[in-house]
């Protein structure tokens, strides 16, 4: 899929973080898959779960480590939280219906995105965020057309 920069930002804290991860989720109006990259505790789950606070998800928003893949309820959609970690074979994504879900109604936030090629690919949505010093994060949104006019340029 083609996706441009949307744009870069940084954060300062996890808070911070978490606040830009909500001001995403509540423009999120349809069902998009999201990819999410970095290094071991780049912030990646506090983003998700900062996404997941702004379509309306309660309750815990935890690293489905050992799982694979955690089904939660929005205010408007259903989430898929998947972390690649683990990842063996891009066949295991496929018992778990992860292909089947892109281009529904569901948001698929991929923990580790780039662990699957074929996942990375098809993503509406790629979001790196690079450590600097201390708890600055470096966080750069890519998306293809229709989501970048989704998410549009998301004031937090
Ligand atoms: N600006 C920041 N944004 C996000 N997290 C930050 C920031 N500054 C410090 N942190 C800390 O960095 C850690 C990020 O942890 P998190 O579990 O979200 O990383 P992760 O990328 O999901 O790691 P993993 O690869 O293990 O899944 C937390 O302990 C958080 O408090
Ligand atoms: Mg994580």
């Amino acid at each position: 899929m083609r996706r441009t920069r949307l744009h870069t930002l940084r954060t300062t804290s996890d808070a911070e973080t978490e606040r830009y991860g909500a001001a995403l989720g509540a423009r999120i109006t349809r069902g998009l898959a999201v990819c999410l990259t970095g290094p071991l505790g780049a912030g990646k789950t506090v983003l998700v779960r900062g996404i997941c606070r702004g379509m309306g998800v309660t309750g815990d928003i935890v690293s489905p480590t050992f799982i694979l893949m955690e089904m939660m309820r929005g205010s408007r959609m259903e989430v898929a939280h998947i972390d690649l970690y683990r990842l063996e074979h891009e066949r295991e994504l496929e018992e778990i219906g992860v292909f089947d879900m892109l281009g529904g109604d569901t948001v698929v936030l991929a923990e580790w995105g780039d662990r699957s090629p074929a996942l990375l690919e098809s993503a509406d949505v790629v979001i790196h965020i690079e450590p600097g010093a201390d708890g600055d994060r470096s966080i750069t949104v890519e998306a293809d057309t229709a989501a970048a006019m989704q998410l549009g340029d998301v004031a937090w």
